[in-house]
């Protein structure tokens, strides 16, 4: 594991940061996860780009160029050793100032982190036989949903709801019943052969994977409706799967006490499943 602190990869459990950097007083930071593929960075064009929307929705000035967070991003991975893929997190916090919400109270200067670590790669048993979820009715979704701010306890609470009850996930649910996302994935279901993924305006984040999901089925032309998905229609779907970088597709075959289709991950997240695999084999 390197960490790039201060402009220097340094060894994480040395590296510092500042007491007043109001990302780690108030969360006022953003982030972003990506990984390799192959050992190459998997689509880092759309990483950064949602790094910079998230960075200008908290209004967050930062003058580090795409090609210098990509340099960055390299070195980073190939200080990690080979052959494992590794998973890359940057950080931009609003930098340290004075210990006032007012960020105008005092200079606040941007700082720039990363950490770099070997991708573990979950039990191949999700992949094969599917994982079970919860359901976790919330209020309206927080008005920073579409944004990675490093104020993360909305999601680490609702991954513990999960982790509590032995699940790999909950599914979380609006206030007016609508399924939105997990607390660190995106959610797709298939009915009657037809991919449906909750629409972003109900409240959830645009996740790189979902995209990856959309772009693949839609180059085997396959379409993928985005719409609203009552919890009900989510548990007679015939396939439902999550997806996230550092995991990719992963099938959900039991929702609360629900068995989702047959109980087996179905045709379409299987074939995602490989799809994704592949990437890590091409050369
Ligand atoms: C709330 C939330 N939704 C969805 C995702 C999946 O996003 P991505 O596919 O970009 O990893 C994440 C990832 O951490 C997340 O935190």
């Amino acid at each position: 594991m390197i960490a790039y602190v201060d402009g220097k990869f340094q060894d994480p459990r040395e590296a510092t940061i500042p007491f007043l950097d109001r990302g780690f007083l108030f969360g006022d930071g953003i982030y972003e996860t990506l990984r390799t593929y192959n050992r190459r960075p998997h689509r880092v064009e759309l990483h950064l780009e949602r790094f910079r929307r998230s960075a200008s929705a908290l209004a967050i000035p930062f003058q580090v160029s795409d090609d210098e967070l990509t340099r960055i991003i390299l070195e980073g991975i190939a200080s990690v050793a080979a052959p494992s893929e590794v998973v890359a997190r940057i950080w931009i916090t609003r930098g340290p100032g004075l210990a006032e919400y007012d960020p105008g109270a005092g200079p606040c200067d941007p700082r720039l982190y990363a950490l770099f670590r070997s991708l573990t790669p979950p039990p191949e048993s999700i992949y094969l036989d599917g994982v079970d979820a919860g359901t976790l009715r919330e209020d309206k979704p927080h008005a920073l949903y579409q944004v990675k701010t490093t104020a993360a306890v909305p999601q680490i609470l609702a991954l513990m709801r999960a982790r509590n009850k032995d699940l790999f996930e909950v599914i979380r649910v609006n206030n007016l019943g609508d399924v939105t996302e997990g607390s660190r994935s995106n959610l797709f279901m298939v009915r009657e052969g037809q991919v449906i993924t909750p629409r972003l305006s109900d409240g959830l984040l645009d996740g790189i994977t979902r995209r990856l999901v959309v772009e693949t089925l839609s180059s085997q032309d396959r379409t993928v409706e985005e719409a609203t998905v009552p919890l009900d229609a989510l548990m007679q779907a015939d396939e439902v799967f999550l997806t996230r970088t550092t995991v990719g597709v992963v099938p959900v075959v039991r929702i609360d006490d629900t068995t989702i289709g047959t109980g087996r991950p179905g045709p379409i997240t299987t074939n995602l499943i490989e799809v994704f695999k592949s990437w890590g084999r091409e050369t």
